[in-house]
């Protein structure tokens, strides 16, 4: 066994691990879970790269940008960790004379394993997909028994990218460290296959975990101090268990002692049955907002992306939402420049956002990904600059309508759960969310994380609120 713990002088013993995080919420919460595996272990974690063994990046895999930003890192942490060559030919670090070992976990170490095997100029030592982070203690140290024995840089690299029917690791508890709210992965996965997406192809197909399991997690969360519980999955709302479904998932965590706000993403608008839009709408701790992924407001682009929705079934969507409760605050992600989208089409998109009126939105230009169905039959026709002026357009208007949505609220009180009080550029400032999920700084008071401050509205920016605690 090549790791065991530190009496039986293992080459892993004692190591120390870096691991730094990218993407989505889900990465963040993935992160944690591989800190637990490998806690296990007896592998030390680490604040800093400097101090580590192995140096591991969790991916994304999302925009071309995402992958640019990975492979920028790779090269700094060898730049900076002043990689030297050693009398065997091994790569070694000066002030040790060890290098620290680089893996990559995530979705782009799914989508690019072979690159990032076979380019010599970024050393990675070990890859492991989502579904195989158990078996990470034993790809780290075959990685370094392969770099103890290396005489060349041939050697064969341990990597599992194997992607899972099953794998939900409902048998590891995250355990993050204190803070407000808590993520919990309920669902992995996607068989969407919108067109412009990885995300099938990186984390595979979708699965849930127990009910009670999640309820699990949640009890332990709530029982080390945390007030809110984010519930995650890349298609959370299709969420199913046996017999239950997301809806029946939401009632059961609001059960959990010492939770008090629920929050949940990333849906799709095709999963909103009235049971589910009615327990976000009347169980208090579920918070009132739902991000609600409008992508396209054209049909034609819309059917290209395979998004399963009409412009029109979006709206009737949004309306039923304000009808059942009209404070529900709703966000949004659109992409500009798919392929082929015209002037007009891109209109439409523009139009459907000026009619919904988004609380906020997360806009990003196409960016065409390897293996996706639109990489093979589509093409990323719509030129960079033309994207551009979109984008451009849509974050203008955007910000528009967040001024104005954001000062209707003053006046008003709202619950803020205090997340940081160490904001704003001189580092002292508090601030939280209201239910909606809309950022409040306020703007004076000495406040605990976890505080909850009854605050009145004083003032709007297009990025948020400032109230006074009354
Ligand atoms: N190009 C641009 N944006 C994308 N997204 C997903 N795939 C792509 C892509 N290939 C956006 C979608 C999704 C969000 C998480 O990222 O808007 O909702
Ligand atoms: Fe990025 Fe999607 Fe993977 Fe999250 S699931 S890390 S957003 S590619």
């Amino acid at each position: 066994m090549a790791n065991q713990d530190a009496t039986t002088g293992s080459i892993t013993s004692g190591k120390r691990l870096y691991i730094e995080t990218y993407g989505c919420q889900m990465n963040e919460y993935d992160s944690e879970l591989v800190r637990a595996i490998l806690k296990k272990e007896n592998y030390t974690f680490v604040p800093s790269e400097d101090e580590a063994d192995i140096i591991m990046l969790n991916t994304c895999a999302i925009r071309e940008h995402a992958h640019r930003k990975i492979f920028g890192r790779i090269h700094q942490i060898h730049h900076s960790r002043k990689f030297v060559a050693g009398c065997s030919g091994l790569v070694a670090r000066a002030t040790n004379n060890e290098r620290p070992l680089i893996g990559i976990l995530g979705c782009m170490a799914t989508n690019l394993r072979t690159e990032l095997l076979e380019n010599k100029s970024l050393k990675i030592d070990f890859i492991a997909g989502p579904d195989s982070y158990k078996r990470l203690p034993q790809l780290i140290s075959e990685a370094m028994s392969s770099e103890q024995q290396a005489t060349s840089n041939e050697q064969r690299k341990p990597f599992d990218i194997t992607l899972s029917e099953f794998e939900t690791y409902s048998d590891i508890f995250p355990q993050p460290e204190g803070g407000v709210g808590a993520f919990v992965s309920v669902q992995r996965g996607c068989n969407n296959f919108c067109t412009f997406c990885v995300v099938p192809y990186t984390r595979g197909r979708e699965r849930s975990r127990a009910v009670d399991n999640v309820v699990e997690e949640c009890q332990r969360l709530a029982d080390s101090g945390f007030q809110q519980i984010t519930l995650l999955g890349q298609n959370v709302n299709s969420y199913r268990h046996e017999n239950n479904d997301f809806a029946d998932l939401i009632e059961a965590v609001s059960q959990v002692k010492g939770i008090r706000r629920i929050r949940f993403t990333s849906p799709h608008p095709k999963d909103f049955p009235d049971k589910l839009l009615d327990i976000i709408t009347n169980n208090p701790k579920a918070c009132k907002h739902i991000p609600l992924p409008l992508q396209s407001g054209n049909d034609r682009v819309l059917e290209l992306m395979n998004r399963t929705y009409t412009r029109r079934e979006f709206l009737a969507l949004v309306d039923k939402i304000r009808a059942k409760c009209p404070k529900m605050a709703l966000s949004t992600d659109i992409i500009v420049g798919f392929s082929s989208e015209t002037d007009a089409e891109f209109e439409d998109t523009y139009k459907a956002m000026e009619q919904v009126e988004f609380d906020s939105a997360f806009i990003f230009k196409y960016s065409e990904r390897k293996h996706t169905i639109a990489q093979r039959s589509l093409k990323d026709d719509v030129p960079d600059a033309i994207k551009t002026e979109r984008i451009v357009a849509l974050n203008e208007l955007q910000k528009d309508i967040c001024l104005t949505k954001n000062s209707a609220h003053i006046g008003e009180t709202h619950a803020i759960l205090i997340e940081n009080t160490k904001a704003g550029k001189t580092g002292d400032r508090c601030v939280g969310r209201t239910d909606g999920h809309t950022l409040v700084t306020l703007a004076q008071g000495t406040y605990n994380v976890g505080d909850w401050v009854s605050a009145k509205i004083t003032a709007a920016s297009p990025n948020g609120l400032k109230g006074k605690a009354v």
